[in-house]
């Protein structure tokens, strides 16, 4: 398609995955473009275009049309690869079944401790090279959350459960990556296996036990409320962690901007999380289908037509945002100036986790790492497989 235009990178380069915004600053000037084409895909990236791609479920979806052509192929999917096949059969597919795991997810708010947060961070206080932090900046997330859930775990466990669930998000989108879907696999099994076991004999007076309880009293099939905890234990590695790590470069590549937040904590809110978010964070392309014909800037959309939303082009959009490069914690966020978590259907049931754990967790960053601290840019790694996310998989800071 035409209106596509390529890319002159590879969304997988490390340098468009770390600034994609000098490749898209002359395509946001072109009025002619919709898009752009990589690596066989095609993106849309324009903040209007996007708000509508993710409102307007008439036309658009993740799930693919459905045809007796994708019931058989969705089929053999589920035969090669069972578990993942039982995954999308049960995982927040039943309206009341989400909303159950949503009003939990409040609750589970207040029981989250971050206690072992700060100390990690700690370390960043002395002066030298630090790099080894990373590793247990990215085993937090899932460890203070099975916590919170009451799930009991050795690290063992853990660093498995981090592996497996990094194995399948790495398989999204992937479909002709025949190692990373058997690793996909191989991470959806071992994770069902755990949270079922978990399931099953949680502790009295546990979240777990009472969302175990309460979703046998609804009526509800073991399978939804089982495969729903999967999902939520599957997106802890990859989410709030690396969106730290993006967090940790520009609270260090805007010193003028953070320095009143070192000055003045309590000027935290979710609105200052919110501008760091979306200045970068770890959602970068996201899957939708065309199912009934509509036009988009003017270009017919077909059905059967695949596109991905570009997450870092909404929120670098200059269209919409203004000096979208600068870190700017006036901005105002409502909910429909945005897209920051989604929206619509498919909205982050992690929002609120996210936040609650940035605000809090940002002022003792703030603290222990000196403002003389830099990052070494010419050493940050990216691990590149990924379509919907990319990992920072180093990030040296050097604290003279
Ligand atoms: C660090 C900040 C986070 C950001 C910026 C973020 C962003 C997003 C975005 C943009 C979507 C929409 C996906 C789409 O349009 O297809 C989404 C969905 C989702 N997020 Fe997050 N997320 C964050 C944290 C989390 C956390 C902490 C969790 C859970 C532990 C989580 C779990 C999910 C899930 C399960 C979905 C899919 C929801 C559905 O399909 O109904 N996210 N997130």
């Amino acid at each position: 398609m035409s209106k596509f235009v390529a890319l002159e990178a590879s969304i997988f380069d490390a340098d468009f995955t770390l600034d994609p915004y000098p490749y898209l600053a002359p395509l946001y000037e072109r009025e002619d473009v919709l898009g752009f084409s990589a690596d066989g895909m095609n993106f849309c990236f324009r903040f209007e275009d996007c708000h509508e791609l993710i409102s307007d479920h008439r036309h658009v979806a993740r799930e693919p049309v459905a045809t007796e052509e994708t019931a058989i192929q969705q089929q053999a999917f589920a035969t090669q690869y069972p578990t993942r096949g039982w995954h999308y059969q049960y995982s927040l597919s039943e309206v009341k079944a989400k909303a159950l795991l949503n009003r939990y997810l409040l609750i589970l708010l207040a029981r989250i401790e971050l206690d072992e947060v700060i100390p990690v961070f700690a370390t960043l206080s002395q002066s030298g090279r630090h790099e080894d932090y990373l590793a247990e900046v990215r085993l937090l997330p899932m460890r203070m959350l099975l916590k919170a859930w009451g799930f009991t775990f050795s690290e063992e466990q853990l660093q498995r459960l981090y592996d497996h669930s990094v194995a399948l998000v790495k398989s999204f989108d992937n479909f002709d990556n025949k190692r990373l879907l058997q690793q996909g696999e191989e991470g959806m099994a071992y994770t069902k296996a755990y949270v079922t076991e978990q399931f099953n004999h949680a502790a009295v007076g546990t979240l777990l036990k009472d969302f175990a309880e309460e979703s046998r009293q609804e009526g509800f099939d073991d399978n939804y409320a089982i495969a729903s905890l999967v999902t939520f234990v599957q997106s802890t590695p990859n989410t709030i962690s690396v969106s730290t790590a993006y967090m940790l470069r520009n609270i260090l590549r805007f010193k003028d901007a953070v320095r009143p937040l070192r000055d003045n904590p309590s000027l935290i809110n979710d609105n200052v999380v919110m501008e760091f978010l979306r200045r970068d964070n770890h959602v970068k392309a996201l899957s939708r289908q065309v199912h009934s014909p509509f036009s988009l800037r003017g270009y017919d959309m077909q059905v059967g037509d695949s596109l991905y939303i570009f997450y870092p082009g909404i929120n670098l959009d200059p269209g919409h945002w203004e000096q979208p490069l600068s870190l700017n914690f006036q901005r105002e966020f409502t909910r429909s100036n945005q897209n920051i978590f989604g929206g619509s259907r498919y909205a982050c049931i992690g929002s609120r986790i996210a936040l609650k754990y940035f605000s809090q967790v940002l002022p003792g960053i703030l603290q222990q790492l000196p403002e003389r601290a830099c990052i070494l840019d010419d050493e940050i790694e990216v691990d590149g497989d990924w379509v919907a996310e990319r990992v920072i998989t180093r990030l040296p800071i050097l604290v003279p």
